[in-house]
């Protein structure tokens, strides 16, 4: 007999090892299937379960239990169970939800993409587009934050903060002196480096790369460039601090910055050293391989702006917001 779990996830069946997420059995599948995600990150321990994008409908619990499950759940934290059936894209009530999950990230999300340092390869951006309402309802007003600058190469900006805690548990697993954290509760919560301490460790850039939206940025690159007019190449240099293998974000001969490799799910492959990703800014300082496909469904890979949806003029919603 097996010792792996049968589930089928919108009509695709495959086996996996006991324990294993809803979300990464179908990340084995892989295609549209795959749920979103934008807390989740695999390679950080104890992440997700917080953004509820993932949200998926059990039809059939188990070959054992074949009850449905009456709620939809969370895919990046629950297990599969033998047998199991899942509903992603195909199930209507997920669908729903997943719109109320993007409106309810947005309502104190601003909708800056235009002048947003991380429009084009943001994580919101993409949810958005494919599950977002055109126009918002929310007419409170937004909570907003001035801008902190987190050291000198990095900028936190909580306006835009969506909570995920990515960034907190980076700074706790890979480098060893956590500085910020998640202060207070419910809608005052907030990213805060405890009186504005300095993140300063080797490796403390990596927040930049997991955050999916543009809330903490870099600053060697921001409002240098936007994302879709620079050319991402592999490249790699003897480092002693970390693989050296990273992404150059190139114009001519010029490196406009330098980040992790990122997968299919947006995820980076190897955290990278801040050696790498801030002071090595020149060509000659690296062995570059070639161009690199950007293979995430992000607005900058598909030339999604260029289908001809046609989009409607903006329209004012009350306390100066605009959609
Ligand atoms: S700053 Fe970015 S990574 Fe950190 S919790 Fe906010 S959205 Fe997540
Ligand atoms: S990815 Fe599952 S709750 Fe955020």
């Amino acid at each position: 007999m097996s010792d792996l779990f049968k589930v089928t996830i919108d009509g695709q069946t495959v086996e996996v090892a006991p324990g294993t997420s809803i979300l990464n059995a179908a990340r084995s599948i892989g295609g549209e299937i795959v749920p979103p995600a934008m807390c989740y990150y695999s390679k950080l321990k104890g992440s997700g379960g917080k953004c509820r994008t993932c949200l998926v409908e059990v039809s059939k619990g188990s070959e054992k239990d074949p009850r449905p499950m009456p709620k939809l759940v969370a895919s990046c934290s629950t297990p599969i169970m033998d047998g199991m059936e899942v509903k992603n894209i195909t199930s209507p009530r997920v669908l729903e939800a997943r719109k109320g999950v993007v409106e309810f990230l947005l309502i104190n999300h601003p909708l800056d993409c235009p002048v947003c340092d991380q429009a084009g390869e943001c994580h919101l951006q993409d949810l958005s587009y494919e599950h977002g309402a055109a126009r918002s309802r929310y007419e409170e007003e937004r909570r907003t934050y001035d801008r902190i600058d987190i050291g000198d190469k990095i900028q936190l900006h909580m306006n835009r903060c969506i909570l995920c805690y990515r960034c907190v548990f980076t700074a706790d697993q890979i480098t060893n002196d956590r500085k910020h954290g998640i202060l207070f509760r419910g809608d005052k919560a907030e990213i805060s480096t405890y009186i504005e301490n300095v993140i300063e460790n080797d490796f403390s850039g990596n927040v930049i790369d997991v955050c999916p939206v543009g809330a903490l940025t870099d600053k060697t690159f921001r409002f240098k460039s936007r994302v879709w007019f620079v050319k991402p190449m592999n490249a790699h240099r003897s480092c002693t601090s970390c693989s050296g293998k990273v992404a150059l974000w190139m114009s001519g001969d010029e490196v406009y910055r330098v980040t992790a490799r990122k997968d299919t799910y947006g995820e980076v492959e190897e955290f990278i050293c801040n050696t790498c990703r801030f002071d090595k800014k020149k060509a000659s300082d690296w062995i570059i391989e070639g161009p690199r496909k950007i293979e995430r469904t992000s607005v900058i890979s598909l030339n999604k702006y260029e289908k001809g949806v046609k989009v409607e003029a903006p329209k004012k919603i009350g306390y100066g917001n605009t959609l």
